[in-house]
């Protein structure tokens, strides 16, 4: 019912029963609530990315957003104590017949203020200059007491052959020396609280994952990844980091942003026991959906099986497997292949082709 501009939101009674909820008013939605019987009108949006203000929760006085936490006051709709200009809309209102009513029409104006960008929401353009290679080595230790990786040192020696025999630059990750919180679930809240950068990033400047990104997303043309198998699957470090990637690929979901162009993934994959072709299998679909390129046989692996339990065996061999090593090199050589041929590619128009204009946007969680 529209009473001169005025919206009926219903029986006042009935609204004060809940201290915080979403309203519609016309095509407006809005965060009422009802605190000690007194109502508050705010435009229901968050000004950071759109959260839905009236799903929040109230702290005091203040509606707490539900996608990230910022924080407005339920009958000003200004921000935050230090952060009063960041303000959402109020709007008037008034019970009438036991109807609470309130008008679009006399709402204050929102007022976003600027935010320091963080280091990573920069443009992708790859930076000039020679091949890079890093590596990120996902296996767990006690880093005060080092013991031998076989992951890790089929990893390392695939680095030693960038910088001795191609004159490259090398960068290696281990993901056990940075601090990163696990995946919160941002994308499960909704497709657009899942930000870029990531969620956690915006709000811990010390997140560990910044590493990940800036070396993956900007710096790396060639990334390796290596890990032991755990229990038939890829080391817990990897999925943690991986969860946190979900930021990249929803780029694309969401923007049909591509932000790892040109970019090539070699893996490597070690176990005391099997289930190789899963873990690389697995791997090579979560990089694909992230947009890498893979050279020709993109992995390599080793174990000895399902009874291999001496792991004492299990390192010598690896440590002493000519082989294996020469097979880390050569994966190398393979990936530095494809990168140099991927920058000299004649036809960037179809390899920068978003996924959405060849109707294959979707998400993997
Ligand atoms: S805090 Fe509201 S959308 Fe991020």
């Amino acid at each position: 019912m529209n009473d001169d501009k005025w919206y009926d939101l219903g029986d006042a009674a009935e609204l004060s029963k809940q201290p915080l909820q979403q309203v519609m008013a016309g095509r407006n939605k809005l965060a009422l609530s009802c605190v000690d019987g007194k109502f508050g009108v705010i435009h229901g949006s968050c000004n950071h990315v759109g959260g839905p203000l009236g799903q929040g929760t109230l702290e005091g006085d203040y509606v707490v957003c539900p996608w990230h936490h910022w924080k407005f006051h339920r009958v000003t709709g200004l921000g935050e104590p230090g952060y009063e200009d960041d303000r959402v809309p109020r709007f008037e209102f008034k019970t009438k017949n036991g109807r609470l009513l309130v008008s679009t029409a006399a709402a204050t104006s929102r007022n976003r203020l600027p935010h320091a960008r963080h280091p990573l929401d920069r443009d992708t353009q790859r930076e000039p200059g020679p091949l890079r290679v890093v590596g990120i080595s996902t296996t767990i230790m006690d880093n005060a007491h080092p013991r031998y990786s076989t992951s890790e040192a089929l990893l390392e020696t695939a680095l030693e052959q960038a910088r001795n025999k191609h004159s490259l630059e090398t960068r290696l990750i281990k993901l056990r020396e940075l601090s990163f919180r696990a995946c919160e679930g941002y994308y499960s809240k909704s497709a657009q609280a899942c930000t870029w950068p990531c969620s956690i990033s915006q709000m811990d400047r010390k997140d560990g994952m910044n590493e990940v990104y800036e070396n993956l997303v900007f710096w790396a043309d060639v990334v390796l990844v290596a890990t032991p198998i755990r229990w038939g699957a890829a080391s817990s470090l990897y999925f943690k980091m991986a969860e946190r990637l979900n930021t990249v690929q929803n780029q694309i979901t969401l923007r049909n942003r591509v932000m790892l162009k040109d970019k090539v993934a070699g893996l490597i994959v070690t176990g005391g026991q099997d289930n190789v072709q899963a873990v690389a299998g697995q791997m090579m679909l979560f990089f694909g959906e992230l947009g890498m390129q893979f050279p020709q046989f993109p992995f390599i692996a080793h174990s000895r099986g399902w009874t291999a339990e001496d792991m004492e065996r299990n390192v010598e061999v690896v440590r002493q497997s000519r082989e294996l090593h020469d097979g880390a090199r050569a994966l190398l050589d393979r990936c530095l292949d494809l990168a140099a041929r991927l920058q000299t590619s004649s036809a960037p128009e179809f390899k920068r082709a978003g996924r959405k204009a060849s109707g294959l946007e979707r998400n993997v969680p």
